[in-house]
């Protein structure tokens, strides 16, 4: 009962692509105490995008302490917390000195863009055809495969720790797993999700393919791979090896994504949630069996909670900038002095007055994969202002998702009535208001927006036997959502979506 669930705490690290989180909820799902780091985006050259594995390591076990002395300050006991739950942004890729734990490289990020030419080789490469129906994911700058391929290529230490049969590899969650537990722990595991982000994982199977590895010209004997474990699990993932929270069992692990859509209660096939982070991620729950699509979504694993239960898959839709753009409009262009100030600044205009901006900074993701396309502004005029590229620029997120939504309709022939949304820019009411107009139908918004915490919270409350059914997490986060609807006309939003895809034609084979 709720006065019971009030009782049990559990943590929860999100580790993003532009900042750490750690927040402590309670069993109603309540956040009772959190702490925010944001870290360096070290961008080297144009299309190149990096992160320090150690900093990244640091800003986790500063949020931990900060937010661990507020739970207490509010007089709760660090026995009540349960476990800890981990999620992250996927396919980002970390190598390190099996022997000494020491990275090896900076961490290459998911929107990186330097393997283009690498990706337009692998495509050439017999074999090629098939990889989108063994992993799920078609060839492009994104999953973790390409990047690892370039740092054995490009960075002689990565190499000859390959040569010598001393590399490790692992996606942030493994990173974090292994330094958290405390290395001599030697815990180097990945859950499902994540391992689907990489393209080394037959997704039918959930296990390390041969064909793929070899597709990569991976020796298995030469790099250590993480072992592929359920998303929920009470003993895989290790405890805390250090600092306050010493001793506390981490037993949740999923991709940020993944996170979202269990934090939503994605768990019946035909729900989708929609996130706008950094980047904007549309997970569609297709139930036990994975749909490989035809029209551009990515096939992955949507959350695997063990004991039992079978993997559950989502067709996605990856769109590489969404508070991305934000952030550029304001540390690039000095536009405003907060993201959040981006809604003041779209509401000073009526309308986009004509611009739209393809926000391709990473090349377009999906569902259109065009890898040369570069950011382009179209329609500017004398009348042309701040405010309506404001607006053109949350417009490329609304946008991008009617796409990928029309591609989920051919991929599964079913058409969603409404869409679930959390995540940084759906805090802004004009974007989601825009979002409904462009879509066509009620977007829906929950008044608690840390639901990718939420779900890494929920994964582990779930393996220490907190919750045991899904049905039991059936009132968390329902109060106070807010819908928007839909006002313009079909034929108006017809229009502007055709723009749109005029402006996308006409930003494809860029000159780089
Ligand atoms: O695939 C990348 C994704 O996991 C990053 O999420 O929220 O940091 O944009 P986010």
């Amino acid at each position: 009962d709720e006065k019971k669930l009030k009782k049990f705490y559990i943590g929860s690290i999100d580790q993003g692509t532009t900042s750490t989180r750690f927040i402590i909820f309670d069993g109603t799902g309540t956040p009772v105490a959190s702490h925010q780091i944001e870290f360096s985006q070290i961008y080297q050259q144009s299309g190149w995008h990096e992160h320090d594995p150690k900093e990244i390591l640091e800003s986790v076990e500063q949020c931990i302490e900060k937010a661990t002395q507020a739970f207490k300050d509010q007089g709760h006991d660090i026995s009540d917390i349960k476990a800890i739950g981990i999620t992250n942004q996927r396919e980002t890729t970390v190598v390190w000195d099996s022997e000494t734990g020491e990275p090896l490289y900076n961490a290459i990020a998911w929107p990186d863009t330097r393997t283009k030419g690498l990706v337009r080789e692998l495509k050439a490469r017999e074999g090629a055809d098939e990889l989108h129906d063994l992993c799920g994911l078609p060839l492009s700058t994104y999953p973790s495969s390409v990047k690892l391929l370039w740092l054995l290529d490009q960075v002689d230490a990565v190499r000859e720790a390959y040569d010598q049969a001393r590399l490790s590899f692992g996606t942030i969650d493994t990173w974090l797993l292994y330094h958290l537990n405390g290395k001599e722990r030697g815990i180097h595991v990945t859950d499902a999700t994540n391992a689907s982000r990489t393209m080394f994982m037959n997704l039918h199977k959930v296990e390390y393919d041969d064909k793929l590895l070899g597709f990569f010209g991976l020796d298995r004997n030469k790099i250590k791979l993480p072992k592929i474990v359920p998303s929920s699990c009470p003993d895989s993932f290790g405890a805390m090896g250090s600092g306050s929270l010493k001793g506390i069992r981490i037993a949740g692990c999923l991709g940020d994504q993944s996170a979202a859509l269990v934090g939503q209660q994605g768990f019946t096939p035909g729900s989708a949630k929609n996130t706008y982070g950094t980047g904007c991620f549309l997970l569609y729950n297709v139930g036990e069996k994975p749909v490989i699509s035809k029209h551009g979504l990515l096939a992955t694993v949507a959350y695997d909670f063990g004991r039992g239960r079978k993997p559950v898959y989502a067709l996605e839709g990856s769109i590489a900038v969404a508070g991305s753009g934000v952030k550029f409009l304001m540390n690039n262009l000095g536009f405003i002095t907060h993201s959040h100030k981006i809604s003041d600044l779209a509401a000073t205009v009526e309308d986009n007055g004509g611009c739209v901006f393809v926000t391709a900074f990473s090349g377009l993701f999906a569902p259109y994969w065009i890898d040369d396309a570069k950011g382009t502004i179209f329609g500017i005029t004398q009348h042309t202002e701040r405010g309506h590229i404001a607006r053109a620029t949350l417009e490329a997120t609304c946008f991008q998702t009617k796409a990928i939504l029309d591609a989920m309709e051919l991929d599964s022939g079913h058409k969603l009535t409404e869409l679930a949304v959390d995540g940084g820019m759906s805090n802004s009411n004009l974007c989601m208001h825009t979002q409904a107009n462009i879509i066509g139908i009620p977007v829906d918004r929950p008044a608690m927006r840390e639901t990718t915490s939420l779900g890494a919270a929920i994964a582990a409350g779930f393996a220490v036997d907190i919750w045991e059914e899904f049905h039991e997490l059936k009132e968390i986060n329902q109060k106070d959502r807010k819908i928007f609807e839909p006002s313009i006309s079909k034929e108006e939003s017809a229009k502007m979506f055709k723009k749109w895809g005029r402006a996308v034609e006409m930003c494809r084979g860029w000159l780089s």
